[in-house]
């Protein structure tokens, strides 16, 4: 079957530039904590960039992840069953995806993510290993309305929410996503989640600052990205890559910190920052079992089962999409 087609629900302008995009920056750099959300890291430069940090030492998500579903293939696939439609949220290279696939025998694939040049890569390299299997990629921002393609209209379906992206949202955002997916997908579904654990201090900073760097220069991608789509000037030299754990929200958080202070204009709207203040660029939130469950449940999602004996700790959780039932 191979791939498809891919289908392209972005609203760009004539220039090609994701309005949203264009939106969220001055919203963002508007406020007294200026802050732009993390999913506009992810054009191909910061996806390739992300790539490179999942084979960092540090970044153990990636590999806790893939042992997960490396060691409990078969006890996952006996829980989800054969002949689902798989969607992957978030889907980027796609590199985990064939640990599940091999596992569950599903009926259709429609990996969805925000890169279309780096999806429809992933989608060509993933059609090359599953032949049989028809791929829809889907080009669009999962955390909006997303159009699933009607072949899959009939199938029941797994969503696969892997990488622990979840934790890029705050919990009301978490929640709200969770929810339309749930609908989006329908009763009876399941979702198969990653989401990573609080644990110590030093490896959960390690693992966003690594001493290559490379975090760094994902986080400052998003400046160029500005300045290269939004015709900024910003000047990015003058900045510096900080990642600090939060114990009261428990994340990371990560932000790009002005050395100096200094004038800027992104598509001729004039900003300054003084020296240390700070863009705040993504949060990832870890979870306790007890809060993973709770996001879960109040999402409409059912945790049905945990995998997560993995050192750095990290869990694969499955939840089913129950009926509402009254409940005191
Ligand atoms: C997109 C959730 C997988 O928050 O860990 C990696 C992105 N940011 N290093 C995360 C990220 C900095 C990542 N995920």
């Amino acid at each position: 079957m191979g791939v498809v087609r891919q289908l392209r629900q972005i609203d760009a302008d004539a220039a090609g530039v994701d309005v949203a995009f264009r939106a969220d920056v001055h919203a963002g750099l508007g406020q007294p904590q200026k802050a732009i959300p993390a999913r506009w890291f992810y054009d191909a430069t910061g996806s390739a960039l992300f790539e490179d940090i999942t084979a960092l030492p540090e970044y153990y998500p990636t590999r806790s992840e893939s042992d997960l579903l490396t060691r409990h293939a078969a006890d996952i696939a006996a829980a989800i069953g054969k002949g689902r439609a798989v969607v992957e949220l978030g889907s980027g290279s796609s590199t985990k995806t064939p640990l599940l696939l091999d596992a569950i025998a599903p009926a259709a694939y429609v990996p969805v993510d925000i890169s279309g040049d780096f999806l429809r890569d992933s989608a060509l390299t993933l059609a090359a290993r599953f032949t049989r299997l028809p791929i829809y990629p889907v080009e669009a921002d999962f955390t909006q309305r997303v159009t699933l393609p009607d072949e899959i209209a009939d199938l029941p379906k797994l969503g696969f929410f892997p990488g622990s992206t979840i934790g890029n949202m705050v919990a009301r955002t978490a929640v709200d996503l969770l929810r339309n997916w749930r609908c989006a997908l329908g009763d009876g579904s399941l979702l198969l989640i990653g989401i990573d654990r609080i644990k110590d201090v030093a490896t959960l900073e390690l693992a966003y600052d690594d001493p290559a760097g490379v975090t760094a220069a994902f986080n400052l991608n998003l400046l160029e990205r500005i300045n290269r789509e939004l015709g900024g000037d910003i000047p990015v030299d003058n900045f510096t890559h900080r990642a600090i754990w939060d114990d009261v929200h428990a994340r990371i958080e990560m932000h790009l910190v002005a050395a100096c202070a200094m004038n800027f204009t992104v598509d001729g709207q004039a900003y300054q920052m003084a020296a240390g203040e700070t863009i705040h660029s993504e949060n990832s939130h870890k979870y306790g079992p007890r809060d993973a469950n709770l996001l879960l449940r109040a999402s409409g999602w059912t945790p049905l089962a945990t995998w997560d004996d993995v050192d750095p700790a990290f869990a694969l959780i499955l939840a089913e999409a129950t009926a509402f039932r009254s409940a005191p």
